[in-house]
């Protein structure tokens, strides 16, 4: 329904008006003419019983008398004013006062008009044929206002019901998203000697830094799932390079250098947040502040932000650690080397944010052996 469907009138029904006066003769009286208008017309001798009828009834008009027995024309106008299903109705109050005062008392307490008897029958039938309109019109934008608030209400729960779907579409998006990532750190280390601890510690470090810079929850939560991918790389690492124990010639280590480009390679092509970072951290996480690293040998800013952070959790974690060529570090010796090169190979904020974190980083390193322990 349209506003202006909603002011049309409605012309088939017929209206019922309550006449209340204690005089038969003048019951009678508009009765017969309002009957003659067309109206459905019930009648009552007072106030008491013609309220009664009321709000029995709920009428579209009503016309009483004021100086009645029991409850007066007032009395009645208040009542039905007072009570929230009736006071739409309008009320004619027919006075043989038609004194100043009278009627003001009779607008305030809220009637709509008035009749001065004796009553012309022409006078009645406009009166009533005005006020009547003016409750269609009242009934009808009622009616559409609750229309509306209903349509509303439903488009609200259809509204709410379509975002929570999404949102479980979008975890469903990243749970798979996190699957694949899981799968692909899995399938690096089988290429390597890292292992799933290596994996796990360092991505903990990455997020925990991220957190000491201040950054925001989302590029936290993307760094503990990006940064594990920084070697998926070496998957196309040959075996003999991969796996050799000794030094490796400067040949050998330039084809290793190339699990940074591969790596990138391998996560290019997605425009979701975290493979983009993953991406990132996969080309850049050997290159150094300084702009001495690989392959790019990228300096400062230029290095991607969340690949900074993943190259200090990364040495910090390879430095804490036993590899086949050392032994494993003291968290001590490790922060004090990475200290001491803040600004050459390590972002300065990032190993600020180490430091900041120290209680945490141990924490982590804590309980990862406990669940070494465990496997
Ligand atoms: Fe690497
Ligand atoms: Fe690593």
């Amino acid at each position: 329904m349209t506003p202006e469907e909603a002011i049309q009138p409605v012309s088939d029904k017929q209206h019922l008006v309550v006449i209340i006066d204690d005089l038969p003769s003048n019951l009678l009286y508009f009765n017969e003419a309002l009957n003659g208008f067309g109206y459905r017309t019930i009648t009552a001798e007072n106030g008491k019983k013609g309220l009664e009828k009321i709000n029995a009834m709920l009428p579209d008009l009503i016309l009483t008398d004021v100086n009645m027995p029991e409850m007066d024309g007032y009395g009645l106008c208040e009542a039905v004013k007072a009570n929230p299903a009736t006071r739409d109705i309008p009320i004619v109050l027919v006075t043989a006062q038609d004194d100043r005062d009278s009627l003001i008392r009779g607008l305030k307490i809220g009637a709509d008009d008035f009749l001065i008897k004796p009553v012309k029958l022409s006078e009645l039938e406009a009166r009533a044929r005005n006020l009547l309109l003016v409750k269609d019109y009242r009934d009808h934008m009622k009616s559409y206002t609750a229309d509306l608030e209903t349509q509303v209400s439903l488009r609200t729960q259809e509204l709410k019901h379509a975002f929570q779907e999404l949102k479980t579409v979008n975890l469903q998006l990243k749970e798979s998203i996190l699957d694949t990532v899981r799968r692909l750190s899995t399938a690096a280390e089988y290429r390597d000697r890292q292992t799933a601890a290596h994996i796990w510690r360092m991505s903990h470090f990455a997020q925990v830094i991220a957190e000491g810079m201040g950054m925001p929850e989302e590029f936290m939560d993307n760094m503990l799932y990006a940064s594990p991918m920084h070697d998926v790389g070496k998957i196309g690492t040959p075996d003999h390079i991969l796996m050799k124990e000794g030094k490796l010639t400067p040949e050998e280590k330039e084809i290793m250098a190339e699990h940074t480009t591969n790596g990138e390679r391998i996560l290019s092509g997605s425009d979701h947040p975290l493979l983009v970072m993953a991406r990132e951290i996969a080309g850049s996480h050997h290159e150094w502040w300084d702009g001495n690293g690989y392959p790019r040998r990228l300096k400062g800013d230029d290095i991607p932000l969340d690949a900074r952070i993943a190259t200090v959790a990364d040495v910090y974690d390879a430095l804490t650690t036993e590899r086949v060529y050392k032994k494993a570090w003291t968290p001590e010796e490790a922060f004090a080397h990475i200290q001491s090169e803040s600004g050459t190979h390590f972002d300065p904020a990032c190993v600020e944010a180490l430091n900041k974190s120290r209680d945490m980083i141990l924490e982590i390193q804590h309980s990862q052996r406990h669940l070494e322990h465990v496997a």
